[in-house]
């Protein structure tokens, strides 16, 4: 006798950690450079995520907010390393709330990748390299491993008080922690470098000083690549091995993506539209690696997903459990609703990448097509 199929929908809900999200679309995280040269929260920021709850989408990452002042990356970037900042980012959850969405804050610091130009501090890694500006980074000792460790943790009891629903820890895209995870950017001898496990030192030791923080249930989630896209970089199978102590850990959700930083043959978002259902989800294949090994925690996976046919049948062959969307979101706040309401044609985004050079210009991030 045949057993009873139970498929999962894309409008079925999802509990991460103790949080239900109403549906399984987030929005991943992404940079607006709508902040204040400061990092805080303006009222052009807060519109654009109120327009994003009232669109549908469950659960909005806000973007990656730098944890002290010296892993800022990016121009006009959100900043959680002060309280002073706390009366924005609580306006923006209330907003969001009210929206009808759940809100998670990306907790980050740049690494390599950070920016002297704009922090005015150097940047710090777990190896030296050089980021896009030219601008050499310090190396990490064991003790600044452990201030920067205090730092995630403070950040994430900011993001408690200012009433987020929860955390994401960047470890993704050639940023600090992502660094650490990568044997092309860490080239440790320590007990941070090394191995796979070693190499997951770094992130495992900010989950438990953020989970010590937000106590049992609060959901603690991160974003790692499948793959760093460099010779000698993370490797799908590192990926899944991390996953799999992240899991081991109490992580409540992993977020997969790839790429980012000078030396990676892609960035995190490639230009170029995605026009068959085959075309899309740049990391399908890892998506499925990972499912065959990491059985419980969640996994949310984002990149080059442009329609409800693929969302749908991603779930339904088992690949993730949250379909998480950027530059669609940049053209559409309301895809998700949309979508809920019947006219299904994929998203009108074309992965064209004037979003992002409209923020990288200081305009603020916004879809610049007709
Ligand atoms: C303008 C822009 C800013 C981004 N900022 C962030 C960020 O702050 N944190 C992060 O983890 N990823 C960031 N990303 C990457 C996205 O979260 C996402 O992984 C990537 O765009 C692929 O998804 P998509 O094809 O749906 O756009 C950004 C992407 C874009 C286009």
């Amino acid at each position: 006798m045949k057993g009873l199929e139970i498929s999962v929908d894309v409008f079925d809900s999802i509990v991460l950690g103790t949080a239900t999200i109403k549906n399984r679309f987030a929005r991943s995280a992404t940079w607006e450079g709508m902040a204040t040269l400061q990092g805080a929260v303006t009222p052009e920021l807060t519109r654009l995520m109120k327009a994003l709850a009232e669109g549908g989408t469950g659960l909005l990452f806000s973007s990656h907010a730098y944890v002290r002042k010296d892993g800022q990356a990016s121009l006009k970037q959100l900043g959680i390393y002060d309280d002073d900042l706390l009366p924005g980012l609580k306006e923006m959850c209330d907003v969001i709330h009210a929206g009808g969405a759940k809100v998670f804050a990306q907790l980050a610091h740049g690494g390599a990748n950070a920016s002297r130009a704009l922090s005015g501090f150097d940047p710090v890694a777990p190896s030296p390299a050089e980021n896009a500006k030219g601008e050499l980074s310090r190396v990490m000792s064991e003790e600044d491993i452990a201030v920067l460790t205090q730092d995630f943790a403070k950040a994430a009891d900011r993001a408690v008080k200012a009433g987020f629903d929860g955390v994401q820890i960047h470890a993704a895209h050639a940023y600090c922690l992502g660094e650490f995870l990568s044997p092309y950017y860490n080239k440790r001898s320590d007990r941070y470098g090394g191995s796979v496990e070693n190499r997951a030192r770094a992130l495992i030791e900010v989950y438990r000083a953020v989970r010590e923080v937000v106590g049992k249930g609060y959901p603690v989630t991160a974003k790692i690549n499948s793959e760093d896209f460099i010779e000698g970089g993370l490797t799908p199978s590192m990926m899944v091995e991390t996953s799999a102590l992240m899991e081991n850990e109490g992580l409540d959700g992993m977020e997969v993506s790839g790429g980012g930083g000078p030396a990676a043959r892609y960035s995190s978002h490639r230009p170029g539209d995605l026009e068959t259902p085959d075309e899309e989800a740049y990391y399908r294949d890892a998506a499925r690696l990972y499912k065959a090994h990491v059985k419980k925690m969640p996994l949310i996976l984002v990149g080059g997903i442009r329609s409800l046919e693929t969302s749908r049948k991603i779930l339904r062959e088992g690949l993730a459990d949250m379909i998480s969307l950027a530059r669609p979101l940049i053209r559409e706040p309301g895809l998700v609703k949309r979508w809920a309401e019947g006219d299904q044609r994929r998203a009108a985004c074309v992965s064209c990448e004037s979003c992002t050079a409209a923020a990288v210009a200081g305009k603020g991030l916004q879809c610049v097509l007709e």
